[in-house]
C-alpha cells in the first residue's frame, strides 16, 4: 500500500506538497505513456460513478476517459437521474454507491456533500467541483505550469477576476502548499475569505510562497508568469451577471494586461479552466452583449487566441491528471513514501 492508497480528494489542504508533487509528476508520466501508446490498466475491473449535479464538459470527459483507459468502467449518474440528497439521504446513496463501486467522482454545489460521501461509501471519493473548491483542476493546472517552465518553484501566479470562487480558493491554497507565489488580483468586494487566506498563509510559512491579494491590477499582474483566469459568473450565480460585469470589468485580460506583466515570451503563459467567455459565439455571450454592451468578459478573443495561451493543453490535462489521481487512490500502484 501507498500513502494514496484508498484516500479520497476533498480539498487540496488534506494533501502535503510532497503528495501533490507526486500527483503532478504522475500525471506527466501517464501524459507520455498516453501518447506512446502504452497501455496502463492500472484499474482493471473497478467501476466508478460519476456523480454530476451541475454541467460538465471537461471533467466528465476526462473521468470517463481515464477510467477507460485505466481499464475502469465509468457510470455516469446525473442530477436528474438519482435520488441525491431529493428523495434520498446522501448517506443512504453513499451506502448503496460504496458497495458496488470502487470509487467515486462528485460534481456540486455543496462541499458537504463530497465529505459526507467519503465519510459513508467507504471507498475513495474525488471532488470534481463544489462550490469551494476544484482540486482534481489544481493538478492539471500546476502539471501546465510545470511542463511550460520545467518547474514550479520561482513562478508567480496571477489570478484575475472573481476571487471569492473555487478557482481562486483552490489556487491560492494549491499554490501556497506547492511553493508557487500566487496573487489573487480582484475588486475588493470579491476578495478571498480569511477562512481560504488563513489556509494559504499556513502553507505558505511552510513552502516559502509569496502571497499577494490586492485590487490594484497593475501592481497585481507586474511580473506574473502565470496570468489566470476564470469565468466572472460560476455556475449556480446566474442572477449575478450585472453586478459582476460592473465589479469585474477592469480585470479582464486583454493585450494591455498582459504587457503590464511586464513579461513576455517564454516567460508568460495564459491559463483559462475553461469554460471561456471571450466571443459572443455563445448563448451567455449574446445575451451579456445584448444586455451589458460587451462583447468579451473575463478574456478578450485576442488573449484568448494569443501565443500565450495555453488553456487547451490545460483542458487535455485534465484526463492524464484524473487518471493519475484515481491509479494513485484506488490502482495497485508501487508509490514511494512522498
Ligand atoms: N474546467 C472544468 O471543470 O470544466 P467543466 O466544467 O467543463 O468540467
Ligand atoms: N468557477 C467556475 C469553474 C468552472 C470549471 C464555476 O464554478 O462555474
Amino acid at each position: 500500500t501507498s500513502v494514496f492508497q484508498g484516500r479520497s480528494l476533498l480539498a487540496e489542504k488534506d494533501f502535503t506538497r510532497g503528495e501533490l508533487e507526486y500527483l503532478i509528476d504522475l500525471s506527466l508520466h501517464l501524459k507520455d505513456l498516453k501518447k506512446r501508446g502504452v497501455p496502463h490498466h492500472y484499474l482493471e475491473g473497478k467501476n466508478i460513478a460519476l456523480l454530476f449535479e451541475k454541467n460538465s464538459t471537461r471533467t466528465r470527459s476526462a473521468f470517463t476517459t481515464a477510467a477507460i483507459d485505466l481499464g475502469a468502467h465509468p457510470e455516469f449518474l446525473g442530477a436528474n437521474d438519482i435520488q441525491l440528497g431529493k428523495k434520498e439521504s446522501v448517506e443512504d446513496t453513499a451506502i448503496v454507491l460504496g458497495s458496488m463501486f470502487d470509487g467515486i467522482e462528485f460534481r456540486g454545489f455543496s462541499q458537504k456533500t463530497v465529505e459526507e460521501l467519503a465519510e459513508h461509501s467507504g471507498v475513495p471519493v474525488w471532488n470534481g467541483l463544489t462550490d469551494q473548491w476544484h482540486p482534481t483542476q489544481m493538478i492539471a493546472d500546476f502539471m501546465t505550469v510545470k511542463e511550460a517552465f520545467g518547474h514550479l518553484e520561482d513562478i508567480t501566479l496571477v489570478y484575475v477576476g472573481d476571487g471569492r470562487n473555487n478557482m481562486a480558493n483552490s489556487l491560492l491554497v494549491t499554490g501556497a502548499i506547492l511553493g508557487v507565489n500566487v496573487r489573487i488580483c480582484a475588486p475588493k468586494e470579491l476578495s478571498p475569505t480569511q477562512e481560504v487566506v488563513n489556509y494559504a498563509e499556513k502553507f505558505a510559512k511552510e513552502s516559502g510562497a509569496q502571497l499577494m491579494v490586492t485590487d490594484d491590477v497593475a501592481k497585481g499582474v507586474k511580473g506574473a508568469n502565470v496570468l489566470y483566469t476564470d469565468v466572472w459568473v460560476s455556475m449556480g450565480e446566474e442572477d449575478k451577471f450585472e453586478e459582476r460585469v460592473n465589479l469585474l470589468k477592469p480585470y479582464q485580460i486583454n493585450m494591455d494586461m498582459i504587457k503590464q506583466t511586464g513579461n513576455q515570451n517564454d516567460n508568460l503563459i495564459l491559463l483559462h479552466c475553461l469554460p471561456a467567455f471571450h466571443d459572443t459565439k455563445t448563448q451567455y455571450g449574446k445575451m451579456v452583449s445584448e444586455e451589458f454592451g460587451i462583447d468579451e468578459m473575463e478574456i478578450t478573443d485576442e488573449a484568448f487566441r494569443s501565443k500565450y495561451a495555453r488553456q487547451f493543453e490545460e483542458a487535455e490535462n485534465r484526463m492524464h491528471s484524473i487518471k493519475a489521481i484515481m491509479a494513485a487512490t484506488l490502482g495497485n500502484l508501487f508509490i514511494p513514501r512522498v
